[in-house]
């Protein structure tokens, strides 16, 4: 079975859907709303989770009730929980969330317990990554738990996938330790300096982000598809699949966590880049995020469809 340990966040997720996002100062009357559990870092787990992999996820939690939703919700999607710790102190991490009629999205998070997770934390994790396929991080924690991370992972030859949303300041020389990479355009233009748009630019940020010591870089570009590089002579725009999006919020987790599994149950990169982008694919064609997760099942009839339809 293919194993995968992620460390990142948990927030609940309070989404709203409104006819167009609100300007300063504006209310705008709207709905449905829809609350469930979010955060990177578990709609990545989610992902994983429900392609299979045994998931072992870390993050950290309040007492609060939303809490031991969080705590309920991960024993009931089959991952290891044995590590997820929680405070007293804190609370639990929440996200506010707007999607308007052409599915795009505002979202203010407060991290609460999980952007509090220390480097003990972390480290009690250790034994988990002997036996992990691929660790699996994101930015939407405390840079003391990704460092951590990073560091347990590149200790223990685990592959790491860093995730690095959403885009914020980190010790560069982290990068030597990550064995993937999965920014969006945005991330990308961040980590890189070159503003990414199209293939081109996608190409010239790629480079950039392998010669600060990645192998494998893979920019999400939405519904342009993925662009893969892998060192000099590579590079190639993978395209996504076209589906009808509903919500796009967690495409990239969806991404990423299904990555992960692939990747962990020991597939070809690029056979592994088309799953993600058959999970993410069919996240978006569902309102939410964690809940919008597809099942194995559901991907694996996806990608034999799409395949009829290419041959034809
Ligand atoms: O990537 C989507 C996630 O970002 C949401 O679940 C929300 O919680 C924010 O953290
Ligand atoms: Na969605």
């Amino acid at each position: 079975m293919a194993n995968v340990i992620v460390i990142g966040s948990y927030v609940t997720d309070l989404m709203t859907l409104t006819p167009h996002l609100p300007k300063p100062g504006e209310t705008v009357l709207g709905g449905p709303f829809q609350m469930g559990p979010g955060g990177k870092g578990a709609n990545q787990a989610t992902a994983a989770a429900r392609s299979g992999s045994h998931v072992t996820y870390m993050t950290k939690l309040g007492t609060d009730i939303f809490g031991e939703q969080a705590l309920q919700y991960f024993k009931n999607e089959g991952m290891n929980v044995d590590y997820i710790k929680q405070d007293p102190t804190e609370i639990t991490g929440t996200a506010q969330i707007i999607v308007d009629q052409h599915s795009e999205n505002s979202i203010a998070v407060a991290l609460g317990a999980c952007g509090k997770i220390t480097k003990e934390d972390v480290y009690a994790t250790e034994e988990k990554f002997k036996g992990s396929d691929i660790a699996l991080v994101q930015f939407e924690t405390s840079m003391e738990a990704i460092q951590t991370t990073i560091e347990l992972a590149s200790k223990h030859h685990v592959p790491l996938i860093l995730n690095p949303a959403p885009y914020r300041d980190f010790p560069k020389e982290l990068l030597t330790k990550v064995s993937y990479i999965t920014p969006n355009e945005i991330e990308a233009s961040e980590l890189s300096g070159i503003k990414v748009i199209d293939e081109l630019s996608a190409r010239k940020a790629a480079e950039r982000i392998y010669e600060m010591g990645i192998p494998h870089i893979i920019i999400t570009m939405g519904k342009q598809g993925v662009y893969l590089y892998t060192g000099e002579g590579t590079g190639e725009l993978i395209p996504a699949f076209s589906v009808h999006a509903i919500d796009t919020t967690g495409a990239g987790d969806a991404f990423s966590g299904g990555l992960a599994h692939s990747l962990a149950a020991g597939k070809e990169l690029k056979e592994s880049i088309r799953y993600a982008n058959a999970v993410a694919a069919l996240c978006v064609t569902k309102l939410g995020t964690a809940p919008a997760m597809p099942h194995k099942e559901q991907v694996e009839h996806f990608l034999k469809e799409s395949g009829e339809v290419k041959s034809d």
